[in-house]
């Protein structure tokens, strides 16, 4: 069953309202959403599944995606509401669902393409892993996951700066660079497409097919995990 505990997008039910506004104070409007879209790649016949879609502004982005099937999920009723008004204005079709990034609504195989932005780092370490197997089990076999969200900060200065969010039990795996590993770890062959702002990552990753125990697949750039 869907967990409707969340921790809301911008941290506080308050700022809910402001999401949107707050996000493109922070750094996260329109030239994060082309990063986004350049991460995405091509969609057009593809069944695309947003995870924590928050406000539909990634969604909102897709309208000459040509998707086959485009739906967003998300926890918060104050975001999907904020979305419907969004997309209808964008000319965009989408199914907005309520429901967690760990039970997801789906048959097996339902989306050819995953996608969930800034939202990983809203999930507890279990939850997290509970999730990306869910979104494995909800990817066609030749479908890809299309992971955004905070990794390590790239250079010293924003390690001196962000490492407090390092503190939060919720974000602490995001800064030491651990997704990489957590997608290996739940049967995903992965790589790095993009880095945002020096501190925001996008990754793709793949369901790794079953290969000989021990073997490394090919095409893997992943380190050791840490
Ligand atoms: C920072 S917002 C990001 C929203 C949107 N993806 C974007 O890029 O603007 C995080 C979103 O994750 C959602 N969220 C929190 N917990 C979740 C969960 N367990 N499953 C799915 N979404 C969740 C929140 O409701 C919120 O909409």
């Amino acid at each position: 069953m869907p967990s409707h505990h969340f921790i809301p997008g911008a941290r506080f039910r308050f700022l809910t309202p402001s999401y949107d506004r707050l996000s493109r104070l922070m750094g996260f409007g329109e030239r994060f959403r082309a990063f986004e879209l350049r991460a995405l790649g091509a969609l057009d016949g593809k069944r695309v599944l947003d995870v924590g879609c928050g406000t539909g502004a990634l969604l909102a982005e897709l309208r000459e995606a040509k998707p086959a099937r485009l739906v967003g999920i998300d926890p918060d009723p104050a975001m999907l509401a904020q979305a419907e008004p969004k997309l209808r204005a964008a000319g965009v079709t989408a199914e907005l669902l309520r429901g967690s990034a760990d039970a997801l609504p789906f048959p097996d195989g339902s989306f050819d393409v995953v996608v969930s932005s800034l939202m990983f780092h809203h999930l507890d370490g279990p939850t997290k892993r509970a999730a990306l197997r869910e979104w494995r089990r909800a990817l066609a076999p030749r479908g890809a996951l299309v992971l955004v969200d905070f990794g390590a900060p790239r250079n010293a200065m924003l390690r001196a700066v962000l490492w407090p969010l390092g503190l939060f039990e919720h974000v602490a795996e995001n800064m030491r660079g651990r997704l990489p590993a957590l997608l290996e770890e739940a049967g995903f062959t992965c790589s790095e497409v993009g880095r945002y702002g020096g501190v925001v990552v996008a990754l793709a990753a793949t369901p790794r097919t079953l290969t000989a125990p021990g073997a490394r697949p090919a095409g893997s750039r992943l380190g050791a995990p840490r």
